[in-house]
């Protein structure tokens, strides 16, 4: 089959390079892709947001399943676009996309689910906010931005006073524009995190192999919020009875909600978790891939991706056995631009990238990248995903900082601790 892959990114082209390999798949196109896709597929200069454009290239080139990786194509309607036409994308609808668009309504499925989450409140005024922060004791709170916010709408806020700030930020000084219309206060919940991916198609439910992402940018957890620095899978935090707990609590109950509402989950449903002494409790519920721990994840499956991302778009998980993984921990490293997640520079030649690649058991997976005069520039604030298996979660550690080792630009950098949490529970 032909398969479309919508996005530019690390997690992109981790999904293009598996369909690549797939048996099942003849052809792979890159919408727009980057320098790494065009290695594995035709890149075509579409923007992953123009859904008009992307509909008549795929009517055009007879596409049989489009793979969305960024949210917001789908939180505006990409996969009803598709399927107006006439045509195949593994993704949720529009209404379901808003599990991710929307936190409130995120909130709600939550409630009619009884899916355990921190106690919240969803506001829509400086005033109710004071009423409320007032009413409560002096403690920390999450704010968080109702809508999308390129991953910058959660303020993690000491006391009453910077709750409020944060809510003002938001509602009154329109930080996030639309986003921002509500609120979230909600508990500041302590545990590890941890990444659930699951496959759903509508009511069949397949999580794959768990993961844990690096969000801040630096070592020890410190420093700002980034898009994620790194990822390794498995998380080992999630052993198999905390999986069960987390298939029963949260998925199946989660997507069972979403039925009801009227707008059943088709996609990748992607489970943000804080593992608290009390259990598992959901942060987020993301619609698509997690970026980086898509690259992780995917480097270890060894089902054909293209047949079973097929299955679920058409609701035939169920007649699907269980996916094949390699048992093998893999560990992802984000080399990034100086200044992210701030300002950066791009335009700076990429060497080493051969060298690396050529490493057993690792692959190089490019975030922001453009190929141009036979050179690999960066072109982003996360350039690469150098993700590599080992025997355990250091060798692969080891094996992916071996292949960092051989890259080079002006102003690369990473974080050197990547999958340490392993062994500091
Ligand atoms: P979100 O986009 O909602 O997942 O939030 C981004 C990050 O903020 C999460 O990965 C957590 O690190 C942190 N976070 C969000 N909500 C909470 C919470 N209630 N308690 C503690 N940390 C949180
Ligand atoms: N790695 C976090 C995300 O994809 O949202």
């Amino acid at each position: 089959m032909k398969v479309l892959v919508i996005g530019q990114g690390g997690r992109e082209h981790a999904l293009a390079w598996k369909l690549a390999g797939a048996e099942s798949v003849t052809d792979v196109f890159c919408a727009p892709g980057n320098a790494g896709m065009a290695t594995v597929g035709s890149c075509v200069p579409l923007p992953s947001d123009d859904i008009p454009a992307l509909v008549s290239f795929a009517r055009d080139q007879s596409i049989d399943l489009a793979v969305v990786g960024p949210e917001v194509p789908l939180v505006n309607g990409l996969v009803d676009a598709f399927q107006a036409a006439g045509l195949r994308a593994f993704g949720p609808s529009k209404q379901a996309a808003a599990l991710e668009g929307s936190k409130a309504f995120a909130k709600e499925i939550m409630r009619r689910g009884n899916v355990p989450t921190a106690d919240h409140v969803v506001l829509e005024t400086l005033e109710e906010a004071q009423t409320f922060l007032q009413d409560r004791e002096d403690q920390s709170w999450v704010v968080k931005a109702d809508g999308l916010a390129a991953g910058k709408g959660v303020i993690m806020c000491d006391d009453r006073i910077q709750a409020l700030e944060a809510v003002r930020h938001i509602l009154v000084e329109d930080a996030f524009g639309n986003a921002g219309k509500q609120v979230v206060i909600e508990e500041t919940l302590v545990g590890q995190e941890a990444s659930i991916l699951a496959l759903v198609d509508g009511n069949t439910i397949v999580a794959l192999e768990s993961s844990q992402d690096h969000k801040r940018a630096g070592d020890g957890d410190t420093g700002p919020n980034t898009g994620g620095m790194g990822a390794y899978s498995p998380a080992p935090l999630v052993t198999p009875e905390l999986m069960s707990d987390i298939e029963r609590n949260v998925l199946v109950p989660t997507v069972h909600a979403m039925k009801l509402a009227g707008c059943p989950f088709q996609g990748l449903l992607y489970a943000g978790l804080m593992i608290t002494n009390q259990g598992p409790r959901v942060l987020e519920f993301n619609v698509r891939f997690g970026d980086p721990e898509a690259q992780p994840v995917l480097l270890r499956l060894r089902s054909d991706l293209g047949e079973v991302l097929l299955a679920a778009a058409d609701g035939r998980l169920a007649e699907f056995g269980p996916l094949e993984w390699d048992p093998r921990p893999s560990v992802c490293v984000v080399m990034a631009s100086d200044g992210y997640p701030e300002k950066y520079q791009t335009g700076h030649p990429i060497q080493g990238l051969d060298q690396a690649a050529a490493l057993p058991d690792v692959e190089v997976f490019h975030a922001g990248t453009t190929a141009a005069d036979g050179q690999v520039l960066t072109s982003g604030g996360r350039v690469l995903g150098i993700t590599a298996l080992g025997d355990d979660h250091s060798d692969a550690k080891r094996r992916a900082y071996e292949a960092v080792k051989c890259i080079r630009w002006e102003g690369a950098w990473c974080r050197k601790d990547i999958s340490d949490k392993v062994r500091q529970p």
